[in-house]
C-alpha cells in the first residue's frame, strides 16, 4: 500500500509527456486484468434533467446560470433509453440529474426505477446519481430496485471544498449522505475533480487516501474543465489542460494500484480534453465507460463544462463486456451488439 509520500512523489513528477508514465499505467492495467479482468463494462448514462437546486461554483448547470435551457426528459424518453440499454445488452443504466429534493421528484424517481426494473425483467441494474437526499429518499429508491449510487465528494479537503462551493454547500452533509447510502445497502461510488483552482498535489494524494479510508466500491474522477461564466472559471488553475489530463490518468492508475478490485470509470471529461481520452483512461487502469443514452435533442443542454462531447465514442476495438443476466443471452447480446455496430457504421 502506498503512503502519502509515495503517492505525492508519483503525482508530483514532472508533467508534459504521457510516455514518462508508461510503466505506471502498464502496472495498473496488469493489476486490473488480474483482479477485475480486462473487459470494459458499459453503463448507459441517462441525463434526466439539468434542473439543479445547487450552485456549485464550477458547474455549467448551476442554479445561478440563467443562460441554460432547462429540460426534463419525459417518462417515456427515460423508459425508451433504458429499454434500448437493456436490449443492447448493457448490464446497467445510470440515471443522473441535477439535484432536486421535492416530493414530486422523489416519487417520480421511485416510479421510474420500478418501471425500468419491470420492463427489463428485473435484469437491468440501476445506478443513481442524483445528489444529496434525505435518507428516506435513498431508502425508497433502493427498495424500488436501485442498487448503486454515485455521489462525488468533488474535493476531500474541507478547505478546497469550501473554496469551490458557495458557503451554504456543506461537505459534512455530503459525507453524511455517503454514509447513509452505504447503510441503506447501496454500492457507493464517489470521486473528485482533478486540476481545480487552488488544488495541490497534496490534495490529490489525500483524495486517494480518502477513497481508501472510505472503502468505496466505485470511483469516477475527471479533469476539471472551466465553464465560461461560472465564478470559478475566472480563477486560474495551477495546471494546464494537458497537465490535468495527465494527472487524471495518474490518479486512475494509482487508485487501481491501491484498490485493485473497485470499478473505476473512464469519464467523459477525459474525452473532452483529448479525442482518445476515454481510451487513455482504460489504458491507465479504468474498467467502466458510460456511453450517453440521453436523447440527442436534450444532450446539448446537459453541459457541466466546456466542450462536453455530444457524440459518443466508437466502441469498436474495445473488449466490451455486455453483461446480461440471462444465462442463455450471450447469443442475443452479441447479435444485438453486431446490429448496433452496423447502425453506428451507417451514421
Ligand atoms: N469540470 C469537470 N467536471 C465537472 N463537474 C461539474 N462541473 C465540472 C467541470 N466544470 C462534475 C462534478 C459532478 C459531475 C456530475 O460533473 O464532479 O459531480
Ligand atoms: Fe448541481 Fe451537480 Fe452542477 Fe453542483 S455539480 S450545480 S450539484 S449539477
Amino acid at each position: 500500500m502506498m503512503d502519502r509520500e509515495e503517492l505525492m512523489k508519483i503525482l508530483g513528477a514532472p508533467l508534459g509527456d504521457l510516455a514518462t508514465d508508461r510503466e505506471l499505467f502498464a502496472g495498473a492495467v496488469e493489476v486490473r486484468n488480474r483482479t477485475v479482468g480486462d473487459k470494459v463494462y458499459l453503463r448507459g448514462l441517462i441525463e434526466l434533467s439539468n434542473r439543479c437546486r445547487k450552485n456549485c461554483l464550477y458547474c455549467g448547470i448551476r442554479s445561478g446560470n440563467s443562460g441554460v435551457d432547462r429540460y426534463e426528459l419525459t417518462d417515456n424518453q427515460v423508459l425508451a433509453a433504458a429499454e434500448y440499454a437493456w436490449r443492447s445488452g448493457y448490464g446497467s443504466v445510470v440515471m443522473q440529474a441535477g439535484e432536486r429534493t421535492d416530493d414530486a421528484f422523489t416519487d417520480r424517481i421511485e416510479s421510474l426505477v420500478r418501471q425500468i426494473k419491470s420492463l427489463s425483467n428485473n435484469e437491468l441494474g440501476i445506478t443513481l446519481s442524483l445528489g444529496e437526499q434525505e435518507r428516506e429518499a435513498y431508502r425508497r429508491w433502493f427498495r424500488a430496485g436501485a442498487h448503486r449510487y454515485l455521489l462525488r465528494i468533488e474535493a476531500s479537503s474541507p478547505e478546497l471544498y469550501a473554496k469551490i462551493h458557495p458557503a451554504d454547500h456543506s461537505q459534512k452533509r455530503r459525507l453524511d449522505c455517503l454514509g447513509f447510502l452505504k447503510e441503506e445497502g447501496y454500492q457507493v461510488g464517489t470521486g473528485v475533480m482533478i486540476g481545480l483552482p487552488y488544488q495541490t498535489i497534496g490534495n490529490l494524494a489525500d483524495d486517494l487516501l480518502f477513497f481508501m479510508a472510505s472503502d468505496i466500491d466505485m470511483c469516477g474522477m475527471g479533469p476539471y474543465i472551466e465553464y465560461p461564466g461560472t465564478p470559478l472559471s475566472g480563477v486560474q488553475s495551477p495546471f494546464t489542460r494537458n497537465e490535468r489530463l495527465q494527472l487524471a490518468l495518474r490518479m486512475i492508475a494509482l487508485l487501481r494500484l491501491s484498490m485493485p478490485d473497485i470499478n473505476i470509470a473512464s469519464t467523459t471529461a477525459l474525452h473532452a480534453l483529448h479525442p482518445r481520452g476515454r481510451e487513455l483512461g482504460i489504458a491507465a487502469g479504468a474498467n467502466v465507460m458510460m456511453p450517453n443514452l440521453t436523447p440527442a435533442a436534450a444532450r446539448g443542454n446537459y453541459r457541466l463544462y466546456e466542450n462536453k462531447p455530444l457524440q459518443d465514442m466508437d466502441l469498436r476495438g474495445f473488449n466490451v463486456a455486455l453483461e446480461n443476466a440471462w444465462g442463455d443471452s450471450h447469443h442475443f447480446v452479441s447479435r444485438r451488439s453486431k446490429a448496433r455496430a452496423s447502425t453506428e457504421r451507417r451514421k
